[in-house]
């Protein structure tokens, strides 16, 4: 890639502040001083600025427990969203994993791994992600039913099934943990009304083998574990295996 691109994807400004620096000298590769933008490099350049080495992290993984009130986008004029929640600047193509409404709360990857996050989206994946869900309403049976069955939603596409668990019941409000195998657009949310509950609550608990780390705090991320993006890695490639996205 050229120079002035590894600089800016490391943060170390944006892509005219580090084109300044190459103009200016500071800029070595190899322990060479440099002054050409477009000059290719590699990973294993040894590139620095003003002496200080900068070394390249190709792919990056956080875990953000989204709050309520910012949108999963990378940017919006307006609003607020969940990339400004993430203050390493370092690098400028990071993106949420899926989207969660803007009430939504929960687990949302944010990497820049296009090639994970294709597969944890994909349905033929078949990926698990468990919500938990307030409903204004007692669930009953003949609604459980018809959601773990598969059910058809108001534009006639009918979801796959699902799997309900139901945590509480009573004064007219229920909680349960619903399972899905696929993304689509408000996909919780017009499931339950589709059989007549509405949504008041919702926050997503985990996507495959990544569950929500509740230490911490609303808007708050941390890196992935080694294991956690391990197992991550492990999960895309075992649906390969089992012939699921064949
Ligand atoms: N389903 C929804 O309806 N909303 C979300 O944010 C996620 C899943």
């Amino acid at each position: 890639m050229r120079l002035d691109k590894y600089l800016a994807d490391m943060g170390a400004g944006t892509r005219s502040e580090v084109k300044n620096l190459i103009k200016k000298g500071f800029v070595t590769v190899n322990e060479t001083p440099c002054k050409n933008a477009d000059q290719k490099v590699t990973e294993s350049d040894q590139i620095a600025v003003r002496g200080m080495i900068i070394s390249y992290i190709s792919k990056e993984y956080y875990m953000l427990y989204k709050p309520a009130g910012v949108l999963s986008a990378t940017r919006d004029k307006y609003e607020k969203t969940v990339l400004d929640l993430i203050n390493t600047k370092k690098r400028k193509d990071l993106f949420p994993v899926g989207r969660l409404d803007k009430d939504t709360e929960g687990l949302l990857l944010i990497t820049n791994d296009g090639d994970l996050a294709h597969s944890l989206l994909s349905p033929r994946k078949h990926i698990g992600k468990v919500y938990f869900v307030r409903l204004n309403g007692e669930i009953t049976k003949e609604q459980i039913y018809l959601l773990e069955t598969g059910i058809k939603l108001e534009d006639g596409v009918r979801t796959q099934p699902a799997s309900l668990k139901v945590l509480n019941k009573n004064e007219g409000i229920s909680e349960v943990e619903i399972t899905i195998y696929e993304g689509k657009f408000h996909q919780v949310k017009r499931m339950f009304l589709s059989v007549g509950l509405e949504v008041i609550y919702l926050k997503r608990l985990s996507m495959g083998n990544l569950v929500l780390d509740e230490t911490l705090r609303k808007g708050e991320y941390r890196v992935l574990t080694e294991k956690e993006l391990a197992d991550l890695k492990e999960i895309t490639k075992e649906r390969i295996k089992n012939g699921s996205d064949i």
